[in-house]
């Protein structure tokens, strides 16, 4: 394959792509921004600047409801806040206000919302993108935790994450473990920690993984489908066109999570990528690989000279589950082909406060489902809102 007519098909594409002219709802939903969908669907919208205690600046979205009902929402790898409300009604972030939550959305370090620091430029500064899981943890989860607390004057809050958003979670309960008093119920959708079954799966991850890398490295590329970069752009025009790329990302997409056809539907498909992807850092893919190929939940592995400076030890430390100890509802998927039954079945079961595991009754309802899928009002949203109105 040779990669730069791939590259000049897909330019080609992205500068000639035309977008269908008529006015329709789901066209003219395909342009909004999180603050248009607020205030389409909920009428009201709030953001908020704030600074993590290591100068990262991330943007909250508010959209305010009974301040004794708090909900934080946490997306998941690539993705933003806005993947939790282009679903307009059907979308979580405005089921959740509709029944009068007061929900919150955070954005972590890197993404297009938050790439923003007190000192270094993420243009320019290679160390603004030092950073993965971990820091997204430690620092993004806990300032976003503490922000939310301190605006309504609660004592806790509802928590909901989706994939790399559990994981996040969880690194926050383990490494800071006074934070599980801050959490008065987590919901855990499609979470990731230890992939020990996609891991046997997936055996030639770290190959690809590593030819990946090398490759962003080689060429110093730091920031992953940033929002504007180059490729990011070219990514979301491609799979935005209607006649080629559209289908294409449609069924890449799916094959790669699961297949879902009903769940996602073709004209939906540029509404998606209108918000996505949003953009993370190159440690982050590769953190991420890591998880899937050595199916720990450990920390970054720099190799064993830097390891054993950082950690003491020539291989990362695992993060320890037993002191996760928020109360927690695990919502899995049958079909979701990353964060697979049979692994979130051994977190449910070494997690110490797993209130209920969920599985979703549903043959083909999968990963990106639950944030994207036209049936979540039915599957899902439901059954979220009588969990957390059994705490609010
Ligand atoms: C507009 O939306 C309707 C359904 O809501 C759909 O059937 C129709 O194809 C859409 N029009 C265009 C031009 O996409
Ligand atoms: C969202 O879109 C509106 C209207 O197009 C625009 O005024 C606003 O600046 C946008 N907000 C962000 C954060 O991009
Ligand atoms: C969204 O739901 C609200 C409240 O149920 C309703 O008033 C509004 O018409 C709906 N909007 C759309 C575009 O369906
Ligand atoms: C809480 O908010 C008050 C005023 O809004 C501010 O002075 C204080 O520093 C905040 N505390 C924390 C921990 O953010």
């Amino acid at each position: 394959m040779n990669h730069t007519i791939i590259a000049l098909i897909l330019l080609t594409i992205s500068i000639t792509n035309t977008n269908c002219k008529h006015i329709n709802g789901t066209l003219e939903d395909k342009r909004l921004n999180f603050t248009g969908f607020a205030l389409k669907y909920a009428g009201a919208v709030a953001e908020y600047d704030v600074t993590t205690e290591d100068g990262y600046i991330l943007k909250l979205f508010r959209i305010p409801g009974d301040k004794t009902k708090p909900v934080l929402l946490m997306h998941g790898l690539l993705c933003s806040s806005n993947d939790f409300i282009i679903r307009g009604n059907d979308s979580l972030a405005i089921t959740l206000a509709h029944a009068g939550y007061d929900v919150w959305l955070s954005n972590y370090r890197g993404n297009m919302h938050s790439r923003r620091h007190h000192t270094r430029n993420p243009d320019t500064d290679a160390s603004f993108w030092r950073f993965g899981p971990y820091e997204h943890g430690y620092y993004d989860l806990a300032t976003s935790i503490d922000f939310v607390l301190n605006k309504t004057k609660e004592r806790s809050l509802s928590l909901i994450g989706h994939s790399e958003g559990m994981l996040i979670t969880y690194i926050l309960g383990a490494e800071r473990p006074e934070y599980n008093d801050k959490i008065k119920i987590v919901i855990a959708l499609a979470p990731a920690c230890h992939l020990e079954q996609i891991s046997l799966r997936l055996p030639k991850i770290e190959q690809i993984g590593s030819i990946l890398i090398n490759f962003l490295k080689l060429h110093n590329i730091e920031e992953f489908l940033g929002f504007n970069t180059v490729s990011g752009k070219m990514l979301r025009n491609f799979c935005s066109d209607r006649f080629l790329g559209n289908d294409m990302c449609r069924q890449f997409f799916l094959f790669a999570f699961g297949f879902d056809p009903e769940g996602l539907e073709p004209s939906f498909i540029p509404t998606i990528f209108n918000n996505f992807p949003a953009g993370t850092s190159r440690q982050n893919i590769e953190h991420s690989i890591q998880f899937i190929s050595s199916g720990k939940f450990k920390q970054f592995d720099y190799g064993p000279i830097t390891n054993f400076i950082k950690y003491g030890s020539e291989v990362p430390p695992e993060h320890d589950l037993k002191k996760v100890t928020m109360k927690m509802y695990i919502i899995a998927a049958k079909n979701d082909k990353l964060s697979v039954i049979e692994d979130n079945g051994l977190q449910a079961k070494e997690l110490p406060n797993v209130e209920e595991y969920i599985i979703i009754e549903n043959e083909l309802f999968n990963h990106m489902d639950f944030i994207w899928g036209r049936h979540t009002p039915k599957l899902l949203h439901y059954r979220i809102l009588e969990i957390l109105k059994k705490y609010n």
